[in-house]
């Protein structure tokens, strides 16, 4: 296989973007995903790639338990604010405002216009980056007219 052939086939998957929140105990959370996808209707189960020496999947692993939340079209900056370490301040997530999932604790931020709650299920660890599969517990939407943000239209990559 050629690896530069490699890389650019799976840079043509697509994608969408979401900020991936957990909480366990009084630690918090949250990092911009693209690996995620839908992976059973019933029951209603979803599967995230999380870099295993991240801090939400430290407090996924604990909490066994995370929300996904859903950027509209225009919230890449957004986006870009979860590339960075965690960090609450003044009851913000890296300055985002938020309340907490009556599910699973985790943060659900207020600004998105759509989020669910996920239970693990199955614990995939392999290479650099580990699957969970979880099934949907919760969902709220607080605007059903949102587009949401596509990575192809971002510019940006991760995968490859
Ligand atoms: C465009 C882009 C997409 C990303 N997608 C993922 C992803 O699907 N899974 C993942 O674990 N990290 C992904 N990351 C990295 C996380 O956003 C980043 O490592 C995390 O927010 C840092 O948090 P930490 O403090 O928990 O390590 C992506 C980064 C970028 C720039």
């Amino acid at each position: 296989m050629d690896p530069e052939i490699k890389k650019q086939v799976l840079r043509k998957l697509t994608y969408g973007l979401y900020i991936l929140t957990a909480a366990h105990e009084d630690d918090l959370a949250g990092g911009t995903v693209n690996w995620l996808s839908q992976a059973s209707f019933s029951p209603p189960l979803v599967m995230v790639g999380v870099k295993a020496d991240s801090h939400v999947h430290q407090i996924i692993e604990r909490s066994g338990a995370f929300a996904v939340n859903i950027l509209a079209a225009d919230q890449k900056e957004v986006a870009a604010a979860f590339f960075r370490p965690s960090e609450v301040k003044d009851g913000r997530l890296n300055g985002y405002a938020f309340e907490v999932g009556a599910e699973t604790g985790a943060p659900l931020l207020v600004d998105l216009p759509a989020w669910f709650e996920a239970r693990v299920t199955d614990t995939i660890k392999r290479g650099d980056h580990t699957v969970f599969v979880a099934e949907v517990v919760n969902a709220g939407l607080r605007n059903a007219e949102a587009r949401p943000l596509v990575m192809w239209d971002t510019g940006w990559f991760y995968g490859g």
